[in-house]
């Protein structure tokens, strides 16, 4: 019988979880991996399978796109029947998605302990669908993983005993300080075919729903964009979410000037990460990536 359920279901989960999963391993401790595919497009879910050497996910709970309550109601449900099958003695996740705040909802509903990394973070606006996700995990979670001092002070705060806290680290790190060889190989080639230079281009990711969802704070970001583009070059791999939202916008050329590309793979994006000269962007994961290798970040939140 396994002892303990992983459970993600987004691209950051897959990635900061793999060092998790390699850890597991190295201990040869039996674990169950559960996706639940809030995420399922080949380049956002399985493409870090591949090349994070993540195992082949024990059930995929197909969750995919939906309201919040949608995507949480459902994990749950299916989840919930995962737990009751396996009966772990923990579950594990990461982060701060609906697949976060169900698995931990879920666990604890059926006695199973929840155990949460990267926890303790805050940017105090509960306006963020995450901030919610990411206190729910926290207050019911039986140890906490806290990635930096801040984010053990805050859960300290919060009245979490000291004993179910572990000062970690964030396990970004590991999986930069583990694929930054590859990936500096192959952002060389990348940005040969692209035909830009080491330390002249800008890269962009944009994914937050504060920044995609209200048509005219797009508009306004990808007219900023636009305007950057006519003095630097400007790289710019699209997740799905702002690809669908820049469609529903009325902009004939949106991208104008801009090279757009679909989302990339893990080394790949790296590799771009390293060589630029400033990266502009929303996603969490991609600020602590860029404070890792020393890229210069314009956070557009
Ligand atoms: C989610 C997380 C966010 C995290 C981000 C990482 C929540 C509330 N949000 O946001 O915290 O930073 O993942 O990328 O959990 N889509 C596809 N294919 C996919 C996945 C999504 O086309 O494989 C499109 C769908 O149109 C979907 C939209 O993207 O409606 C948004 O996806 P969703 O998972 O709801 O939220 P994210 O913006 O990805
Ligand atoms: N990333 C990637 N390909 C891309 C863009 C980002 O592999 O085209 C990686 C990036 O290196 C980081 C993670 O995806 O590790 C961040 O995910 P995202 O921005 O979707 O979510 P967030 O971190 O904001 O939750």
């Amino acid at each position: 019988m396994a002892n303990l359920l992983l459970v993600a279901g987004t691209r950051p989960e897959a990635i900061k979880m793999a060092p998790v999963i390699e850890q597991l391993r190295r201990l040869q401790l039996d674990f169950t991996f559960v996706w639940n595919g809030q995420h399922y497009d080949y380049k956002m879910s399985k493409i870090f399978f591949e090349q994070l050497d993540l195992p082949e996910p024990d059930d995929n709970l197909d969750v995919k796109s939906g309201s919040h309550a949608q995507q949480t109601a459902e994990s749950m449900v299916k989840l919930e029947k995962i737990i009751r099958q396996y009966m772990p003695s923990i579950v594990v996740s990461e982060g701060d998605t609906n697949s976060v705040a169900a698995a931990a909802m879920t666990s604890v509903k059926c006695l199973v302990p929840f155990a949460h990394v990267e926890a303790g973070l805050r940017s105090w606006n509960p306006a963020m669908p995450e901030e919610i996700n990411r206190k729910i995990a926290d207050s019911v979670a039986s140890l906490h993983f806290a990635p930096t001092k801040p984010s053990m002070l805050n859960l300290l705060f919060e009245g979490v005993s000291r004993e179910r806290l572990h000062l970690t680290g964030n396990t970004i790190v590991d999986v930069v300080r583990k694929h930054r060889d590859a990936a500096r190989e192959l952002g060389e080639r990348i940005m040969s075919e692209l035909n830009v230079e080491k330390e002249k281009y800008l890269l962009v990711t944009i994914h937050r729903a504060e920044n995609t969802d209200d048509p005219s704070k797009l508009e306004n970001i990808l007219a900023a964009l636009r305007k950057l583009a006519r003095e630097f070059t400007v790289v710019f791999p699209v997740h799905p979410r702002t690809k669908e939202r820049i469609a529903q916008t009325s902009l004939e050329h949106p991208l104008e000037g801009i090279i757009g590309l679909e989302p990339l793979g893990y080394q790949e994006f790296l590799g771009l990460l390293m060589n630029c000269l400033i990266v502009l962007t929303d996603s969490g994961g991609v600020q602590e990536e860029a404070c890792t290798v020393k890229v210069p970040t314009v956070t557009l939140r």
